[in-house]
């Protein structure tokens, strides 16, 4: 189905909507609602289960607000910035590339003059009005704010969650005891001042991010034991040198497509979470970045993009983002964010000591004077006026000699590769490649996996009378209490029902009849086939809890 259908099923079964509606909306902000919220944290959790549990990274919850110091460090006041483009008559703005885009669907950005060449001989002129369009300039996507009264301390909300990470580096070394590699993840808003937000979810100006900062020591770049069972997993890769191929991680890696271990593996575990939420694994392909095209922080890029209505659309960007966000850091705080790495043969390196004269300090400090010397030749040289028991050290008593000395550790800034995943577009997406019309009704069914739908099941009494709804509502009751998401309803007829269920994606429904009453059996009906079958209903949470497991496809 098209997208125009997952925006009008999204809308009126309460999926997700246009925020701010009763004041005219607001470009760019959608709220989810009740289904909606349920499926985006279904997804969350896989997407945890994954990093958190099995790739055993660590959680964090940093602010959204970040004060300028960060931004500046990080680069985003400078140079995270998009092309804008005015309409000359009507002054309505336009994303440079985007517009471009929408002409050549595989057009990617590689330089400003050709940029510019591409508009003027595709002839794009404003959309609303017409009108001739300016010479696109950089337009900054981030938000600002003030913090505190008065002038206030000038802030931005977070383009993305990794600065976050990437300012508190030593806690997270220290938590996995001193040891690379580790990965720390973050799931949370992001905020950009997007051109033209667009297509609902697509483009959103506050989105939910979901990304992990994997570090590793620059000269050991591996990532994972289970790195060689991701290498047979085949996927499709489009390189920067134009290959549009099928081959298995392995292969790429031999062949020299894809350079780094970590990003091999990390091509992989994107692959297998959008198959275990249900995407079609045939619309999902890992393009290279472009060299003109590469974030300022990035070498090397691979975005998984899906096939939509829409297009290629980008729901993850796997970026080898190097030592350059520490780096930064390092050089705009002072901070110490390094790591010490042990060297396999300890190293002589020249270092400046204090050497303290014998005979002056016994002169100064009487029986003390070895306990003075000690203190002095184990200072830094770069402390300048000794003092010892408060004493000052005169500068006659001591000089500074070069001398050879052994290093065991060498400080180090630890390399990052960065999935980051666009969990918005990431529900557009699924929700698209979900939704198919039923045949012989065209009813909407939403075939959601188990894990992924808001509900496990629906109870439906077949009337609401009869003591049938009291019945219905004790089952309903007795699977809430086995954990089970339950979606109950008794208005309308039964067809309506199962209609409204599978449009939502509930996988199985539960009816409730007179026979139950007599024989305490009810319906099972399952969403795709529309089989059903009777069953006891002590039999309900042990027969749904197999049928729910046996569709979750392990990562
Ligand atoms: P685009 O080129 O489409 O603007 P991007 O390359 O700037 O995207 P990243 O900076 O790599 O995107 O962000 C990481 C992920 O966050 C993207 O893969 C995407 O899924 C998501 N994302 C980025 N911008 C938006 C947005 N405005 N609305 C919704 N999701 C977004
Ligand atoms: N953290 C990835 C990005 O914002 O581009």
């Amino acid at each position: 189905m098209q997208y125009q259908d997952v925006v009008e099923l999204a809308k009126r079964r309460g999926i997700f909507w246009p925020s701010f509606e009763i004041y005219n909306g607001l470009s760019g902000f959608y709220d989810y609602g009740p289904i909606g919220s349920l499926i985006k944290d279904n997804i969350i959790s896989v997407w945890k289960h994954i990093f958190i549990d099995l790739e055993h990274m660590a959680p964090i919850d940093s602010p959204n607000i970040n004060p300028q110091e960060v931004l500046d460090a990080s680069g985003h006041t400078k140079v995270f910035t998009d092309y804008i483009t005015y309409c000359e008559r009507c002054g309505e703005a336009y994303r440079a590339d985007e517009l471009i885009k929408k002409k050549l669907p595989d057009y990617e950005f590689t330089s400003y003059d050709d940029m510019v060449k591409k508009i003027e001989h595709l002839g794009i002129r404003c959309e609303k009005c017409g009108g001739p369009l300016t010479k696109p300039e950089k337009f900054n996507l981030m938000l600002s704010t003030k913090i505190g009264p008065g002038k206030g301390k000038l802030s931005y909300l977070r383009p993305e969650t990794a600065q976050g990470i990437f300012i508190n580096f030593p806690p997270y070394l220290r938590y996995f005891r001193e040891k690379l590699p580790f990965g720390v993840v973050q799931v949370g808003k992001g905020f950009r001042n997007e051109i033209s937000p667009r297509q609902s979810l697509l483009r959103l100006r506050e989105f939910n991010m979901a990304e992990a900062e994997v570090f590793f020591d620059p000269e050991n770049i591996v990532w994972n034991g289970f790195f060689n069972d991701m290498m047979s997993l085949r996927v499709r890769l489009l390189t920067n040198r134009g290959e549009d191929v099928e081959i298995t991680l392995g292969e790429a890696m031999e062949r020299g497509i894809i350079k780094q271990q970590p990003i091999a593996y990390f091509i992989g575990l994107t692959y297998r979470f959008l198959k275990n939420i249900g995407m079609d694994t045939g619309r999902i392909r890992f393009r290279q970045h472009h060299p003109e095209e590469l974030a300022h922080y990035s070498k090397d890029c691979w975005d998984c993009e899906v096939e939509t209505s829409n297009g290629w659309i980008e729901v993850t960007g796997i970026a080898d983002r190097n030592q350059y966000d520490i780096r930064q850091h390092i050089e705009h705080s002072g901070a110490d964010l390094y790591f010490l790495k042990k060297l396999n043969i300890p190293r002589k390196i020249k270092v400046k000591r204090y050497r303290a004269l014998d005979t002056k300090f016994k002169e100064i400090f009487g029986k003390d004077w070895e306990k003075a010397k000690r203190y002095l030749e184990s200072l830094d040289v770069n402390i300048k006026n000794p003092v010892f028991q408060g004493k000052l050290i005169p500068e006659d008593a001591y000089s500074v000699v070069e001398i050879e000395e052994e290093e065991e550790f060498s400080k180090e800034i630890a390399w990052v590769i960065e999935p980051s995943f666009g969990i918005d577009r990431i529900i557009l997406s699924l929700l698209e490649h979900s939704l198919y019309a039923r045949e012989g009704t065209g009813y909407k069914v939403l075939k959601l996996k188990p894990h992924i739908s808001p509900f496990k099941v629906a109870v439906l009494p077949l009337m609401s009378k009869d003591g049938l709804d009291d019945e219905a509502m004790r089952i309903e009751r007795m699977l809430r209490e086995e954990n089970f998401t339950v979606y109950y309803d008794e208005s309308g007829s039964i067809g309506k029902r199962y209609a409204r269920a599978d449009e939502i994606g509930v996988p199985y429904c539960i009816t409730v009849d007179y026979q139950t009453l007599k024989d305490g059996t009810v319906t099972l009906r399952e969403r795709d086939s529309t089989s059903q079958e009777r069953i006891r209903k002590e039999d309900l949470p042990d027969r749904l809890r197999r049928l729910i497991n046996r569709c979750i496809t392990t990562i």
